[in-house]
Formats: C-alpha cells, structure tokens, sequence
C-alpha cells in the first residue's frame, strides 16, 4: 500500500427531511448569506428550493438565488454567479442539487475569490489559493461531488470539459435524504449508478500490490450498488435502495475505498470528451467507455480483471484461462448496464465515428510523458483504439 494523507472534513446530514436543516448547516459554518444553486427545474417543482429557503430564513440566514444549471455544467453561468455572489456580499454557497449543480457552486465559489477569469484555474495557469464555503443538498446519487475533491466545468465556447482537483472542493457539509432521489427518471437513476461504479472502478484497476483492505471495500461496495440500482431503476420510490445509492455516491469518490492505491482515472477523461461534444449524460457515456477501456487493458493485468469477474459478478474462475474468468467479467458487467437501461456503443449516445480522432487529440493528458491514465497509461492511439471498440 502506497503512503497517503486522507482528509474528507465534509459533515453528513443523512436521512428523511434532513434538507430542513440546511439553514442550521449554513449557520454553524459561518454563513451569513448564501447563494442558493439549483439546475433546472426539479428541485423549484419539487418544493425543495421553498423548503431550504424556509430552513435559511429559520436560521436567520440570508439568501439570492442562481437557477439554471444544465448538465454538463458550462463556464458561462459560473460567470454569472461570480458577479452575483460579488454583488450580494455573499460568503457561503449552497448547491441544491446533483454534481452538475454542485460543481457550478464549487466553481463559484473559487472564482469569486479569484481576480481573473476563473477558467485559469482550470487550464492550469493558476493556482487557486481560497474558495468561499461550500455546503450541498445533495439530490442524486452519481458524481460524488458532495464530498469529493473535485470540480468539472465545460467551457461552452471551446466543448473543453475539464475537473479541478483541489482540497479546496470538499464540501463543508452534505445533506443526504434518499427520499429526495425518489423524483429521479430511471434513465438518471442508472447513469449515477454506472458513475458510482466507474469511480470503484477507477481505483479498483490499480497496479498496486498489497491492498487487500480496499480491494474488498471496493468489491463489497461494487455488490451493493449493482445490487440497490438493480432496485432503483424499477422502483425509484424504495428508500433502502436509494440509500444505498446515496451512500455508495460518496464514498466510491471521497477516496474511502481508494486511498493507498494507484488509481487510473482515463476513461473519466475519454467520456469527458464524449458529454462536451454530445451533451451526454456522464453516466452513459462512462457505460460506452469503461467496458472498452477494460476489454483493452485486460491482457495487461488478466489476475485482476479475473478477480473482478469473481468477487464482483460471481463468475467461475478458470484457472487455467484466467483470461476467460476476466472476459465473462465484462461481459456480465455489460449486461448489467444493459439490463439498467445504458447504452454501451458510440452511436447509441449519437456519437460519430469520424471524430474519433478529434475526441482522442483532445482528451485531457495526465502524464508528463503525454499520455493519459494513472494506471494503463494510453497514447493519443490508444485511446482511439478503445473508441473503436465501442464503435459497433
Ligand atoms: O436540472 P434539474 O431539473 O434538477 O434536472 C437534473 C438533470 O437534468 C436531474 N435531477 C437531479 N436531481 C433530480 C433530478 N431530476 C428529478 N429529481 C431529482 N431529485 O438530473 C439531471 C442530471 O443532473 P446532473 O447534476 O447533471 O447529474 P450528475 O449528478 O450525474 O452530475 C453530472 C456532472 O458531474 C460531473 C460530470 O462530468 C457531469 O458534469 N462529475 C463531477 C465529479 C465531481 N465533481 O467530483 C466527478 C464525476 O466523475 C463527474 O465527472
Ligand atoms: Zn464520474
């Protein structure tokens, strides 16, 4: 196990009507006035937003609103709530909704502290060096965002989708009611469930040796969620289910069950090329993208990818093909995400064979020596070669 330093100071508030408390949140952490985010439309029809206002005024805490966040969350409402949140004196920022939402406030929240153009931060010409406080009410278990350290934004104008990784990103607190998920359409359900997954997944796929402890974590968490999603998507109204779920979004990315591992992290950045071009949901996209990244890389690892198959999906081991056991993995995780209602080809999500080459070019390197992916580290052709194989 690699040497590591893990802080996640994030406060959960978990359980039904835990979002009356916002206003009590926002107060013990020192704020005074808050920007209220929300997406579209779900959390305004739902009551919510009326319900946290209410808990706001309870406490005594001020508050303006910034509605209309899309998926995908785009550089230009980040503007807009930097002026806004200037303009008010607000100091606190409170994210009622999914990562999308939750990222637009984390994105605020550097950028009014920053003198220039926000997006410096995130193309790497500046360091940010404070943020205001961030608090979430957490509608849809997917990104993590609710206790991760990171933030993705997309520059409209360029489709650049790119994370900011900074302690600075971790919520002060997350206020956690499944009930709240309930509302979800199936299809979003399934996505955040695939996103949960891939985050395992991410660090489950390490190349590091002697992390037996986080291998079952991620294995046992893997059970779980399959198992609550399974659920969910038929039944969104099942509390246990979507509490499962809930549960599993924040520690599968607040590096609970991934610290001491080398983690990879490429297929993250492969589907952030495929929800900027297409306006996918990263769920979905991820569905298309991980599988293929998985038939690529398996050769590479064949023990691993077979103890996946075993502990996750109850395959048989064959130990004289182990390459068989990590293939009927794959597959049976295919079928999974089948069964849930994900694509898993480039053309169900609308994508074009053509711009493989372009979506390759511009996928995000993470390695000085201009590849990308922390474990299997892919050149500009590997990663188009997995794009073919999810052009069927
Ligand atoms: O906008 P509204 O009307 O609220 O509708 C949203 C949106 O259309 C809807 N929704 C959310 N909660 C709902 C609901 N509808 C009904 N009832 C509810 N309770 O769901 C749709 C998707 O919302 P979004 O916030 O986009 O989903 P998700 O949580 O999957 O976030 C995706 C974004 O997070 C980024 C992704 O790349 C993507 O931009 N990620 C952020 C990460 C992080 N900050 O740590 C890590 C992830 O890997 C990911 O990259
Ligand atoms: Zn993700």
């Amino acid at each position: 196990m690699r040497d590591f330093v893990h802080c996640v100071p994030t406060r959960f508030v978990f359980g039904r009507g835990a979002e009356q408390r916002a206003g009590e949140q926002v107060r013990d952490f020192g704020g005074t006035k808050a920007l209220i985010v929300y997406g579209g439309g779900s959390a305004v029809r739902s009551g919510l937003i009326d319900r946290v206002k209410a808990s706001l005024d309870g406490a005594g805490v001020a508050h303006v609103c910034l509605g209309g966040v899309k998926p995908n969350p785009r550089d230009t409402l980040v503007y807009e709530g930097i002026d806004l949140a200037r303009r008010e004196g607000v100091d606190f920022i409170l994210a009622v909704g999914g990562g999308s939402v939750i990222d637009t406030g984390k994105a605020v929240a550097h950028g009014v502290c920053y003198d220039g153009d926000f997006w410096d931060l995130w193309c790497g010409r500046a360091k940010s060096v404070r943020a205001l406080p961030v608090g979430v009410v957490l509608t849809m278990a997917a990104a993590g965002s609710e206790s991760s350290n990171s933030c993705v934004i997309t520059q409209e104008s360029t489709k650049t989708k790119r994370g900011l990784r900074s302690e600075l990103n971790r919520p002060r607190f997350a206020i956690m009611n499944p009930e709240l998920a309930m509302t979800l359409p199936p299809y979003q359900i399934a996505s955040g469930a695939t996103d949960i997954l891939a985050h395992i997944m991410e660090r489950y796929f390490t190349c590091e040796k002697e992390v037996d402890l986080t291998d079952r974590l991620c294995e046992g968490a893997m059970v779980a969620v399959i198992r609550a999603a399974r659920i969910a998507v038929k039944h969104p109204d099942d509390y246990d289910a979507q509490a499962q779920l809930m549960w599993g979004s924040t520690i599968a990315h607040n590096d609970t069950v991934g610290v001491g591992r080398v983690q990879d992290f490429g297929s993250h950045q492969i589907e952030h090329e495929l929800s900027a071009l297409y306006d996918v949901a990263h769920g979905a996209g991820l569905a298309v993208v991980f599988p293929a990244w998985m038939r690529y890389h398996m050769d590479k690892d064949v023990m691993r990818f077979a103890q996946f198959a075993v502990r996750v999906y109850g395959c048989e081991m064959n130990f004289e093909h182990p390459e068989q056991t990590a293939l009927r993995g794959i597959e049976a995780h295919e079928a999974f995400l089948r069964d849930i209602g994900m694509p898993l080809t480039l053309k169900e999500i609308g994508a074009r064979a053509e711009d493989i080459p372009a979506l390759a070019a511009h996928t995000k390197v993470t390695n000085p020596d201009g590849t990308t992916g922390g474990v299997f580290h892919m050149t500009r052709e590997d990663i188009e070669n997995i794009l073919r194989l999810a052009d069927r």
